[in-house]
C-alpha cells in the first residue's frame, strides 16, 4: 500500500485495459475512436497502474528500448502514459508510480530512462533532464532536388520499395544510431512495425523505401500520405518517420523520390536531427522546423551508464565526483573515473569535497545535450566541481535526438 490507504501499485492486468483506455483518450486528447483500436495494442505487461478497489487511479508505461550513446547502446526504459485520474492528481500518485517504475526497470537492468514530458517539473523531481531534441522537418516537395539534376552531388541510387522483410532497414537505423547520440530503437516486437513503418494505418497510403545494397542500406525512408485539412479532398503531406542517408547519393535518391510526388502532394515532412545534414542536398534555404519537442533522461544506474556509453579513443585521465540522487543511494558515490582508450572504468572512492552532481544534470551532459561549461552557466552543476573538465571531453559529440515520438 502506497499513498494512501486501500491504495495499490501493480502491473496492469488485462481488465484494467477497460478504464485506462478512457483514462489515457483523455489525459492526451486522444482522436475518437481511438479507444477501439487501443484494445488491440494495449499490453497490460509494460503498465504499472495505482488503484484503489478496482478503479485505476494513475499509470506509467514502460517499453524496453536501447538508446544509443557515443556508438553503444544502452539499456533503457522509455517511458510513456503517464497519467493520472483528474481527481486524484496532485495528491502524489503519479510521482509514487514513476518512481516504482524506475525502481522495477533499474532492477531489471536498464541504465537509463528516457521520454517525452508534458510537463517539466513533475519530471524534474524525479531525477530527469534534458536529453535531446525531437525535431519534425519541412520543405515543399517542388523545393526538393531532382534526382536526376543531381545539385552537383552526383548521381542518385536507385530505390527499391522494401517487401515485409524490415531486418535490412534495422540494420540501416543501428548505422546512423552508431554515429549519432540519443537515437532510441525499441526491442519488442510491435516497435518497428507500429512506431517507424505505420503499418498499422490502414487509411493512410504510404510505403518504405531503400538502396538495395544488400547487408546495410545507404539510405531508406518510412511515409505515409497524410490528408492535408486545409485542402480539403486534395492536396497531402508525405510524412516520414525515418528518413535516414549514408551517403550523398543515397540522400539525393530519397529527396528526388519525394519530389515526383509534386502536384497533388505538397509537402515533405521528416523526423531528423536539429541540425539536418539534408540541408545540404537543398538547392536553397527553403528547409523549416515544423515541430520540435525536448525529451528528458535520467540515469538509472551511474556506474554501468558511464562504463556502458562509448567515448572518444583519444580522452584519457580521471576524475572525482559525487552524485546528488534521492532515489537511489548506490548512485550517490563517491566515484572514482578513469578513462582510456573509449573506456571508462568507474569505482568507488573517497569524497573530495566539492558538491555533489544532480542526477538530472548529469544525465544532460551525459546525453551531451549539454556541455559542463554550458550547465554550469545556467547553474545545474557548481563550476567548481574538478570533474567536469575531464566529463566534457568524454561526453563530448553530436547533439542528441532520435526520430520516433513514444
Ligand atoms: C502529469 C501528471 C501525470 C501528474 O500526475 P499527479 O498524480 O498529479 O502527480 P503528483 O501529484 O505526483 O505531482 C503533481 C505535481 O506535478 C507537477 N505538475 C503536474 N502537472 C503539471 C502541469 N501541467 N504543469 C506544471 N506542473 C505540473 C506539479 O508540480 C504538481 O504539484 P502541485 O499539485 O503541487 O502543483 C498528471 O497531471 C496528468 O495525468 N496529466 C495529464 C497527462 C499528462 O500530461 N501526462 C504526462 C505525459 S508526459
Amino acid at each position: 500500500m502506497t499513498a494512501g490507504p486501500g491504495r495499490e501499485i501493480r502491473r496492469a492486468r488485462p481488465e484494467d485495459g477497460e478504464s485506462i483506455g478512457p483514462l489515457w483518450a483523455s489525459s492526451f486528447n486522444l482522436p475518437p475512436g481511438w479507444v477501439e483500436e487501443f484494445e488491440e495494442r494495449f499490453r497490460p505487461e509494460r503498465v504499472l497502474v495505482a488503484v484503489e478497489g478496482d478503479r485505476v487511479l494513475a499509470t506509467a508505461q514502460g517499453y524496453a528500448t536501447a538508446q544509443w550513446f557515443g556508438g553503444r547502446p544502452l539499456d533503457t526504459i522509455g517511458i510513456a502514459s503517464v497519467a493520472t485520474d483528474p481527481i486524484a492528481r496532485g495528491t502524489g500518485i503519479g510521482a509514487e508510480v514513476m518512481r516504482r517504475l524506475l525502481e522495477e526497470a533499474r532492477r531489471a537492468g536498464n541504465v537509463l530512462a528516457s521520454l517525452y514530458p508534458s510537463t517539466l517539473p513533475f519530471y524534474r523531481r524525479l531525477g530527469f533532464e534534458f536529453g535531446g531534441i525531437f525535431t519534425v522537418h519541412r520543405v515543399l516537395l517542388g523545393d526538393l532536388p531532382s534526382a536526376r539534376s543531381g545539385w552537383g552531388k552526383g548521381a542518385a541510387a536507385d530505390l527499391v520499395a522494401m517487401p515485409e522483410d524490415d531486418e535490412p532497414i534495422r540494420r540501416s537505423f543501428r548505422r546512423l544510431a552508431e554515429r549519432e547520440n540519443g537515437l532510441v530503437e525499441g526491442l519488442e516486437e510491435d516497435w518497428w512495425r507500429l512506431r517507424v513503418l505505420g503499418r498499422h494505418s490502414a487509411e493512410e497510403p504510404g510505403g518504405t523505401v531503400s538502396t538495395d545494397d544488400g547487408e546495410v542500406p545507404e539510405g531508406y525512408a518510412a511515409y505515409r500520405q497524410e490528408r492535408l485539412g486545409e485542402t480539403a479532398d486534395w492536396g497531402y503531406r508525405v510524412a516520414c518517420t525515418h528518413l535516414v542517408a549514408h551517403s550523398p547519393r543515397a540522400a539525393l535518391a530519397l529527396l528526388g523520390f519525394f519530389r515526383r510526388f509534386k502536384g497533388v502532394g505538397r509537402e515533405l515532412t521528416w523526423q531528423g536531427p536539429p541540425s539536418d545534414p539534408m540541408a545540404f542536398l537543398l538547392p536553397e534555404q527553403t528547409l523549416q522546423v515544423a515541430r520540435n519537442w525536448r525529451f528528458m533522461s535520467r540515469i538509472l544506474n551511474v556506474p554501468a551508464a558511464l562504463e556502458g556509453r562509448g567515448y572518444p579513443e583519444d580522452v584519457s585521465g580521471e576524475a572525482v565526483f559525487e552524485v546528488d540522487d534521492p532515489q537511489f543511494p548506490d548512485n550517490r558515490g563517491p566515484f572514482l573515473l578513469e578513462a582510456e582508450g573509449g573506456k571508462v572504468r568507474v569505482s568507488r572512492t573517497d569524497g573530495d569535497g566539492f558538491p555533489p552532481i544532480p542526477i538530472g544534470s548529469l544525465s544532460s551532459m551525459f546525453a551531451a545535450y549539454v556541455s559542463p561549461a554550458a550547465a554550469a552557466r545556467a547553474g545545474l552543476v557548481d563550476p567548481r566541481s574538478p570533474s567536469l573538465h575531464l566529463l566534457g571531453r568524454l561526453f563530448a559529440g553530436p547533439a542528441p535526438w532520435t526520430p520516433d515520438f513514444f
